[in-house]
């Protein structure tokens, strides 16, 4: 009988989960607890960092639960009410570096808090051991919170960690977020689809699998009557305006570029596809994404996108009714 490797995989982390003095007997079967890389260890804040490794050598009792949540672009008022509470109620939130401040300050105190992102110039973990992390965690019987940036499905690598949790018979739900684009374009006080002028709007990246050189089919992109939401694009912004341009998008096509979308220090650009294939967008550090399209014309009133946020203490007891439900 064939059995696949993934299967085989995911047998194993259970495996090792479930008899952790077993799987360390040798015998050639895998050893648990899993020898901790040094990303790893890093990874781990340092308030946590030694229960978390202290944990890893003892067994869990009872099957916990996973829910993805999305953080949304930045701004913690842009979080859903569910997140909110998922993220009250959790136990261990494992979060991406994209996540903005003032987001995780609303778990609770007591929970255990791990960055598996680039974060101070170390590397992400790879998402295997991500994926065991979540497992190992929700195999302690803990409320598991996966946080991402943006929303979890819209290119958070979702699909694998859901995967990994079905293949373990882990319950895991998602709470969708508000991903780049969208929050990008309300802050701009632009709408992506707009009558007569846009009828779709693409999510697509300009970023390879793992770095790799990838070259989007600029000829199904370079839709006149289209918005594109270009995500991981900073780098390869020249190679997008050559290609979109080189495929009949007329170089005269606005582009705002949006980084730190949404956040305190958000800096927003406006450029043509032209102007962009010639020179590419300005060097920054924070997350960046690349709007295209006719429906990008920068608004003509003075002060866009500039209206007050709501003040939330005018809501009163707000708080006391969402709890009720
Ligand atoms: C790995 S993708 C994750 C997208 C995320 N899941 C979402 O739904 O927004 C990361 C890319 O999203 C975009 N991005 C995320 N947050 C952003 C923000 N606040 N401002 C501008 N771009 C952002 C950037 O293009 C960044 O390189």
């Amino acid at each position: 009988m064939l059995i696949s490797a993934k299967w085989r995989e995911g047998f194993f982390s259970l495996w090792r989960v479930a008899f952790p003095r077993l799987a360390g007997g040798g015998g050639g079967a895998p050893t648990y607890p899993p020898p901790l890389s040094a990303d790893l260890r890093s990874a781990c804040r340092v308030s946590t960092k030694q229960s978390f490794v202290r944990e890893l050598g003892g067994g869990g009792s009872g099957w916990g639960q996973v829910t993805l949540v999305g953080a949304g672009p930045g701004d913690p008022d842009l979080l859903t009410v569910a997140a909110v509470k998922a993220l009250a109620a959790a136990e261990v939130v494992l979060y991406d570096a994209l996540v903005g401040d003032g987001i995780l300050d609303l778990a609770h105190p007591q929970a255990e808090r791990i960055c598996v992102g680039k974060r101070s110039g170390r590397h992400s973990l790879p998402q295997g051991e991500i994926n065991a992390l979540i497992a190992f965690h929700a195999r302690r019987g803990k409320r598991v919170v996966r946080l991402k940036g943006g929303d979890p499905m819209v290119f958070g690598r979702a699909g694998e960690e859901i995967e990994h949790l079905d293949e373990l018979g882990i319950p895991v739900r998602v709470i969708p977020g508000i991903t780049a684009a969208l929050g990008c374009a309300a802050s701009a006080g632009l709408s992506l689809t707009r009558r007569g002028v846009s009828r779709a709007v693409t999510f697509v990246t300009a970023h390879g699998r793992d770095g790799e050189r990838f070259e989007p089919d600029w000829a199904r992109l370079a839709d006149p009557q289209g918005t594109l939401a270009i995500y991981m694009g900073r780098e390869q912004a020249r190679a997008v305006g050559r290609g979109l341009s080189a495929a009949g998008l007329p170089v005269g096509t606005p582009v705002l570029v949006v980084e730190n979308g949404c956040r305190p220090d958000e800096r927003r650009h406006w450029t043509t596809l032209g102007e962009m294939a010639e020179q590419g967008v300005a060097a920054g550090k924070g997350p960046t994404l690349l709007l295209v399209g006719e429906a990008l014309r920068p608004r003509r009133a003075a002060g866009c996108g500039a209206a007050d946020a709501v003040d939330l203490r005018a809501l009163g007891d707000l708080g006391e009714r969402l709890d009720h439900h």
